[in-house]
């Protein structure tokens, strides 16, 4: 054999190396790819009906029925009934995009979480939608109070504090957040009043696993649960003092 023909065996022999590792790595790819397609999958997004903005109990006696409760029956919360409480909690009420509660130099800082047995959620005021954030019933995780993971609903104020513009101290940034997060859970306070629902707000949340769960940012922070649901007749108080 000359030189020329071994040549051309060893060039065929080489191609034949690339055309087959090529193979190879194509044949490698659907493994991966539907692991790509649902990472990039677009989130599950829940029209809610368009709020109640008007109705209701009137004020006094909403304020004369405001309470705490940590006795809840599992009867599920209608899409109405909770497009209604969102939007009491922190809904839109003018043109110019200012909500129900107020907040500190109009930072419109908290996002709502929304958790069901469906799924958790985040409340998009503007949209009226619910957004899925994890595909799980994670209601459990916002306490450690019994009631917390068979009330129906569990909602979450979370705090962006990179929407804080112009603001003072991080003493004084933080007394003002706070004051924004009641606010809001005042408002859930007196529509549950109003619509014969029960609900108590808790500061007892496992903020760090919690946090965790819903992959918040650097500057999300949890401030304030809220459990809400039809009265239940369990036991009374689960927490001293409560
Ligand atoms: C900032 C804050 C945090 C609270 N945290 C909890 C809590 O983690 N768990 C709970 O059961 N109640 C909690 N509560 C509810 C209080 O215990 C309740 O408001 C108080 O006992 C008075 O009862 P009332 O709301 O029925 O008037 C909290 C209330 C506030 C204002």
């Amino acid at each position: 054999m000359n030189w020329w023909k071994l040549s051309l065996i060893l060039a065929l022999v080489a191609a034949a190396a690339v055309i087959l590792a090529a193979g190879i790595s194509t044949a490698q790819q659907p493994a991966s790819a539907p692991a790509m397609a649902a990472a990039s999958a677009p989130a599950k997004v829940i029209n809610l009906p368009k709020p109640h903005m008007e109705g209701g109990m009137p004020l006094m006696e909403a304020l004369k029925n405001r309470q705490s409760a940590r006795a809840y029956s599992d009867k599920p919360i209608s899409d109405q009934v909770l497009s209604d409480l969102l939007w009491a909690a922190f809904g839109i009420n003018r043109p110019d995009g200012k909500r129900t509660a107020p907040s500190a130099m109009n930072w419109q800082e908290f996002d709502i979480y929304v958790f069901r047995p469906d799924g958790t959620y985040l409340y998009d005021a503007k949209a009226n939608t619910l957004k899925e954030v994890v595909a799980k019933d994670l209601r459990s995780q916002t306490g450690g109070q019994r009631f917390v993971g068979t009330a129906p609903l569990n909602l979450v104020f979370v705090a962006d504090l990179s929407r804080i513009r112009q603001g003072g101290s991080e003493e004084g940034n933080l007394a003002m957040v706070n004051a924004d997060a009641g606010f809001i859970s005042q408002n859930v306070y007196l529509f549950c009043a109003s619509e014969h629902l029960a609900t108590v707000v808790r500061a007892m949340v496992p903020k760090k696993p919690l946090g965790e769960a819903l992959s918040l940012g650097e500057k999300q922070r949890i401030i304030l649960a809220q459990t809400i649901g039809y009265p239940g007749s369990a036991p009374a108080a689960t927490r001293p003092g409560g």
